[in-house]
């Protein structure tokens, strides 16, 4: 081992070299398990444009490219899917001048400040789901037993004290409801995935909207028979698409019309997976109402926990949603405006995991 390579492989954290692509062109063992990938699959990738961090990297890279000075940018949340977000600053040094390669290193700040000073909106959501999940848990057996004892009492009382008892297990009902979601935000396993077809998951979940929270809206069904099947845990996916229905419906109080929409475009996008394996993802389904649309407020914080527009909301519905879609490696994005809201996933063909399973 020459020298270099004994500093390289003993620097304490992930450093990464890029091309004047930003693609990488080699990585220290730290990086491959900071990233969750092998040097094979990070080698080529633009790992740290494509990587989730709260900071655009980008533009910091291009100017110590073109100052040919070192860069640090400090406190960069960054968000290996699957991973706990660490916070790191990051350094950029200029290798070469003249062919562009620069030496990234990201050195992890203390994990305890991620929870402390660190204000990072998707911090803060993540450690406030943990401790809601644990709240959630620590709350409900008490709350069962005021609920139950209320109950009891109501069984010797006159008509006014009974409207009392029945408020509290009203109210108590109510509460049990939401720690329950809390919970099985937490309680969510990784999806067991299995070739389904996309519209026996929009039939299951409109027939049950349709019965149910959504009986005051028209459902309209405009599928592509032909589409090839996807590669998911169904009942993940109905969850999904029930939680996109009940926000629609949600929107509207009296009437309105949500469309159930798929279709097949190859061209919209592609998503790596934790195995570092690209996959396009040319399944497209789309639920679509006529509503009011996302409130303005909020609308860039649909997606995370406790982001809620209604008032009784949870704001979960749809954290619950991003998140089984990103297990699914799909994406889901929004356009909303007055009249008309468009929720679409995105998903991968299931031959494109069968192959690979097989080879
Ligand atoms: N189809 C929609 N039309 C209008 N607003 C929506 C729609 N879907 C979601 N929203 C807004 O996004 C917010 C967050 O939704 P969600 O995460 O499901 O939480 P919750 O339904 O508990 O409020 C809603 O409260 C609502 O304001
Ligand atoms: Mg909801």
């Amino acid at each position: 081992m020459t020298g270099t390579q004994t500093v390289w492989s003993a620097l304490p954290f992930p450093a990464l070299i890029l091309d004047a692509h930003d693609q990488v062109t080699d990585v220290n063992s730290v990086a491959e398990e900071f990233f969750n990938a092998s040097r094979n699959a990070l080698i080529g990738a633009k790992v740290l444009s494509e990587t989730h961090c709260d900071v655009d990297l980008v533009p910091v890279i291009a100017r110590a490219r073109t100052e040919a000075v070192p860069f640090t940018a400090a406190g960069v949340l960054i968000e290996v899917r699957g991973m706990t977000p660490v916070v790191c600053d990051v350094d950029i040094n200029v290798l070469e001048q003249e062919t562009g390669h620069i030496l990234a290193l990201l050195r992890p700040q203390d994990t305890a400040m991620r929870f402390g000073k660190r204000s990072s909106p998707e911090a803060a959501a993540l450690s406030a789901i943990g401790m809601a999940e644990m709240l959630a848990h620590e709350i409900k057996n008490p709350l069962a037993g005021i609920k139950g004892a209320a109950q009891l009492l109501s069984m010797n009382l006159e008509p006014d004290g009974v409207e009392l008892t029945n408020l509290i297990v009203s109210e108590t009902k109510r509460i049990l409801g939401l720690l329950g979601q809390v919970e099985q935000f937490g309680n969510l396993l990784p999806p067991n995935r299995k070739p389904v077809n996309i519209h026996d998951v929009l039939d299951r979940a409109r027939q049950s909207a349709s019965v149910g929270f959504g009986r005051h809206m028209v459902f309209v069904e405009n599928y592509d028979p032909s589409l090839p099947l996807t590669y998911a845990d169904l009942d993940q996916l109905v969850q999904v698409i029930l939680n996109l229905l009940k926000n629609a419906a949600e929107a509207q109080k009296v009437s309105g019309t949500i469309w159930l929409r798929t279709f097949y475009d190859h061209a919209l996008r592609r998503r790596q997976d934790k195995d570092g394996q690209q996959h396009s993802l040319p399944l497209q389904v789309e639920i679509i109402d006529d509503g009011p649309g996302l409130p303005a407020a909020i609308e860039d914080q649909i997606f995370d926990p406790f982001v809620s527009g209604r008032e009784n909301g949870t704001g979960l519905g749809l954290a619950l949603v991003s998140k089984i879609v990103a297990d699914h490696d799909g994406w889901i994005s929004v356009t909303s405006n007055p009249g008309k809201t468009v929720f679409r996933i995105s998903l991968p063909v299931a031959d494109d995991f069968l192959e690979k399973e097989a080879s």
